[in-house]
């Protein structure tokens, strides 16, 4: 497998869309008791950056969501370590790396929603609406990512995201391909 020559969205791009999403949800939840709740690994990056990038407090809760190994679906979702008590009476934003099958984020809603937060909402760096399996949408979403904008399948790495554990400290996105 081989990186993109070209970042997919640079570390410009990336931090202005981050400051724009933090901008927003500053807005949407001013006087709330904000919650994000990050979903490990893959949106630590894009959680801390947005984290900081509020201009309302908020609490930052993790907890870990495995459901992939290397670029396939491995079908089922493991969660570990979902927080609770932490929740009650909070609104709660799921931070999350990429909203794919949806799969994953509708594993995680259930688990939240189970303690009762008062509002439960997503937010995700990434989308890929062409592969959704479950009925899952995000209140916000970064950047959208098309298919026909490439002849394969899109993967996408850097900034949190990896392939088998690697590129995730890259700054900028890049699309990974096959070596032919
Ligand atoms: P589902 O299908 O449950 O998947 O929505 C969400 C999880 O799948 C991983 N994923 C990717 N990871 N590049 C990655 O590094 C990608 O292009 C990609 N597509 C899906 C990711 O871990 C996400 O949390
Ligand atoms: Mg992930």
């Amino acid at each position: 497998m081989r990186l993109s020559e070209q970042p997919l969205f640079s570390e410009e791009t990336i931090q202005a869309r981050v400051r724009e999403l933090a901008a927003e949800i500053s807005l949407d939840y001013a006087g709330k008791p904000l919650v994000l709740v990050s979903v490990l690994k893959g949106a630590a990056v894009f959680a801390s950056d947005l984290l900081r990038s509020l201009v309302i407090p908020a609490e930052l809760e993790f907890l870990r969501a495995k459901s992939y190994a290397g670029t396939q679906s491995a079908g089922t979702i493991l969660l570990h370590h979902v927080p609770g008590e932490e929740l009650k009476n909070k609104d709660v934003l799921l931070i999350e790396d990429i909203l794919d099958t949806g799969e994953t984020i509708a594993a995680v809603l259930e688990k939240l929603r189970a303690h009762k937060p008062v509002s439960l909402a997503v937010c995700v760096l990434l989308d890929k609406p062409h592969r959704r399996a479950a009925d899952i949408s995000a209140r916000y979403t970064g950047f959208r990512l098309n298919p026909r904008t490439s002849s394969d399948e899109l993967f996408v790495v850097g900034y949190g995201l990896d392939y088998d554990e690697a590129y995730r400290g890259l700054r900028a996105i890049y699309t990974l391909h096959e070596t032919r």
